[in-house]
């Protein structure tokens, strides 16, 4: 019999690549991928696989506590990789109750279905909250990093929020069994990143002769990860992780974002046949964002040493891959920005799986 797997927030930046690797990895999953559709979903984003006979779409809210649990009657999940959440700092600081609704009670409300469709057999099951390092708070610039016994200190309301939601799904492990598992990952780059995060904000500028807005004196370090490998890391967690157990993935790959800008507009010069240097003279110091995290930076020990990933990709390479996927994807960009892919889709998939 084929395995029922459920995806949350699959149309999202990370969602996408993780639904496109499971549909085209695993003909023995039905794959479900359920999305709300907000401003940062798009199902543009899996247009190449939409028509796979292993995957079904199904616009609804995690947070709905009639068709959540509906939704794991009718379908019988065996797994969850539950990605849907708000993701933006700078949106949590203007609208922190959205995050308290989607990331904290969304995630609980998934929880409480599954243990209900699942409370005579655990067996086989499994419950997988994709999560953030930024629940670990700041470091210094002192050479430590982020290991899964670090404290909880999150400084923001959106990394409260998954914070937060990473202590109910632990919660559900320890009192009901919930056979569950997560993974923190550091910021994540590469094709279909919502033109709101640092890198794709900034191609998108440099690219119209657009200020690249830097938070305070952009001293703040960042530990950046191929989009593709994080996908990875989740296939890998998600099939060889133990119950109960928090793996932490992360590139190795620290940069401040003054640096990191700087790096992007030397590609982007070359790129687009401009003089050296001259996309440069757009990066603008602006206000600093509030409670502003210094440093970020993951030991992904256990999950190289343990499960045997690790990432494959060297970040100038990535980088340089970002920006050509980019630059050949102005309509996707310029969709998003716009908003108008939601009204054009959403006619195309409408319906509840
Ligand atoms: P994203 O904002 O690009 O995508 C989020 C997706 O969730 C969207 O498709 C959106 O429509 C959907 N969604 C939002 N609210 C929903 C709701 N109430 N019901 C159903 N769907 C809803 O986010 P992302 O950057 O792809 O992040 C995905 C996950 O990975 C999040 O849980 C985030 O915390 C985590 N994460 C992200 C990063 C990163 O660098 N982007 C790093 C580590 C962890
Ligand atoms: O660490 C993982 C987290 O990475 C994820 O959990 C979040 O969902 C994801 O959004 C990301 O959070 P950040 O706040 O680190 O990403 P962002 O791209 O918003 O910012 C990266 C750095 O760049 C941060 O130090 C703030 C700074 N910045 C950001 C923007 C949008 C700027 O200097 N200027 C900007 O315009």
């Amino acid at each position: 019999m084929k395995k029922n797997i459920l995806i949350t927030g699959g149309a999202g930046f990370i969602g996408s690549h993780v639904v496109r690797l499971f549909v085209t990895k695993y003909p023995e999953y039905n794959i479900y991928n359920l999305d709300a559709l907000t401003y940062a979903g798009n199902l543009e984003n899996l247009k190449d696989i939409a028509d796979a006979p292993n995957y079904t779409f199904v616009k609804g809210d995690i947070t709905d506590e009639i068709f959540i649990p509906q939704l794991f009657e009718k379908h019988k999940f065996d797994g969850v990789v539950h990605l849907a959440a708000e993701s933006h700092v700078d949106r949590s600081i203007t609208d922190p109750f959205a995050f308290i609704r989607t990331n904290i009670f969304g995630t609980c409300n998934l929880l409480n279905a599954a243990k209900n469709a699942w409370k005579d057999n655990m067996e086989g099951k499994r419950f997988y909250h994709i999560s953030t390092d930024e629940v670990y708070g700041a470091l210094e610039f002192d050479g430590t990093f982020f290991t899964e016994k670090t404290k909880y200190d999150p400084h923001s309301p959106y990394s409260a929020s998954k914070a937060s939601s990473d202590h109910f799904v632990r919660a559900y492990h320890d009192t009901y069994g919930l056979p569950t598992v997560i993974s923190n990952c550091s910021n994540n780059y590469g094709a279909n990143h919502f033109p709101e995060k640092l890198i794709p904000l900034s191609i998108n500028n440099i690219k119209h002769n657009r200020p690249i807005p830097i938070y305070g004196k952009g001293e703040n370090v960042r530990d950046w990860l191929y989009v593709n490998d994080h996908a990875r890391a989740i296939d890998i967690i998600f099939h060889k992780g133990k119950n109960g157990e928090t793996y932490n993935i992360g590139g190795n790959n620290e940069w401040k974002n003054i640096d990191l800008i700087r790096k992007l507009c030397e590609i982007m010069d070359r790129k687009l046949g401009r003089n050296a240097g001259e996309s440069a003279k757009l990066i603008t110091f602006v206000k600093d964002r509030a409670g502003h995290d210094l440093r970020y930076a993951i030991d992904s020990t256990k999950l190289q040493t343990e499960l045997g990933w690790k990432p494959s990709l060297q970040f100038e390479e990535g980088l340089e891959k970002t920006v050509d996927w980019y630059l050949a994807n102005q309509e996707w960009l310029d969709n998003v920005t716009s908003g108008q892919y939601q009204s054009y889709y959403e006619k195309q998939y409408k319906s509840r799986g």
